[in-house]
């Protein structure tokens, strides 16, 4: 095991700790010297840099630990921003008397942004990210109702039925497999319990080229792609001129949109942060309605809602087992193991 430190655990408490299972045995688990131990095997869960680790490498993410780490603080709110409130809301559909005093997973937390505006709202919110981006989560959500893992959608260690409410914003596409990930997630609802999640759009037809760019940029450092999209980005100039001219200045625009794809974000540094996160990650995956509505029903959620910014959809787990419910009680299972 990895060198650790002896403190206290960050964000643990009992009903945190209450929640949790080992990944190998399921067993419980207990404060131990430098993290979490087991009680059944012995296995130890490492804190580091204020954060208990339920993995030991971020695998494919690392470039999302570059860019969060590098836009700590860009897209949280403060007295002159409520931008990621208003986007959580549109791809949620959540509302705060709904999160105010429940237990709230974040799939996938990024720098924990979102998970700022639940907690405001008076939620205590479990964020789990795979990357290096749960340093970042920790330290801004650090004096908030919030505990913070290095985990993979994958394989979590929490228990069925723990959450009240689970959301997922712009992160299983960004998984091997976006369905897989879904469906690792509803088992963790309690019954009655909702779940939102928000992919990228595939009926947008504007990133076809990106996606041709992407087989490049991908494999590329992170630094260096940073790099590029700095260089890039401010073409988005070039448009406002475009605009202006008479006649051909729009299709003009519209050419140099589809041929360069790029965020075209009001903000000149959320511009760039944008683009990378757009051309950065391994996996990226586009979804319909038609499919998110089946995963949705395979699992036998209910109450099915789509949510204002394609493609968000949310849906609940049903309430409490009825005569008729054994087709439903069979698609959560589906979704359990
Ligand atoms: C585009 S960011 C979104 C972050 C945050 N939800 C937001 O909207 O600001 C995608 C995040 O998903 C995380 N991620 C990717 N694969 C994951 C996995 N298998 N398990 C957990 N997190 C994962 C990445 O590390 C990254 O921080």
């Amino acid at each position: 095991m990895a060198k650790t430190e002896n403190v206290n655990l960050p964000g643990v408490g009992e009903e945190v700790l209450a929640i949790l299972g080992c990944l190998d045995c399921q067993g419980g688990l207990a404060s131990g010297a430098g993290g979490l131990v087991c009680l059944q095997c012995g296995r130890e869960y490492p804190l580091l840099n204020g954060v208990l680790r339920f993995v030991d490498a971020q695998n494919y993410a690392g470039s999302f630990g570059f860019q969060w780490k590098l836009y700590s603080r860009t897209q949280l709110d403060d007295a002159s921003s409520q931008r990621s409130e208003r986007a959580f809301r549109r791809r949620t559909g959540f509302r705060p008397e709904d999160l105010a005093g429940k237990l709230v997973l974040d799939v996938g937390c990024g720098m924990g942004r979102f998970a700022e505006v639940a907690t405001r709202w008076g939620a205590h919110v479990v964020g789990i990210d795979l990357s290096l981006a749960s340093e970042v989560a920790a330290k801004n959500l650090a004096d908030r109702s919030a505990t913070i893992f290095q985990a993979d959608v994958f394989k979590l260690p929490f228990a069925p039925e723990s959450f009240d409410y689970i959301y997922s914003i712009g992160v299983l596409h960004h998984t091997p497999d976006c369905e897989q990930a879904f469906k690792a997630l509803p088992k963790l609802l309690k019954p009655g319990g909702r779940i939102a999640i928000w992919l990228y759009s595939s009926y947008n037809p504007w990133y076809r080229m990106s996606d041709v760019y992407r087989k490049w940029t991908r494999r590329m450092a992170p630094e260096k792609l940073h790099r590029l999209c700095k260089v890039v980005v401010p073409l988005y100039g070039v448009h406002s001129v475009l605009k202006k001219v008479p006649l051909v200045g729009k299709p003009a625009s519209s050419a140099l949109a589809w041929a360069i794809p790029m965020s075209h974000n009001k903000d000149a540094t959320w511009r760039v942060l944008d683009t990378f996160d757009w051309y950065s990650p391994w996996y990226q995956s586009k979804h319909t309605y038609e499919e998110v509505f089946r995963w949705f029903e395979s699992c036998g959620l209910q109450d099915l809602r789509v949510i204002e910014q394609p493609i968000a959809v949310q849906g609940t787990r049903p309430p409490v087992q009825r005569e008729n419910s054994a087709r439903e009680t069979a698609g959560v299972a589906q979704c359990v193991e």
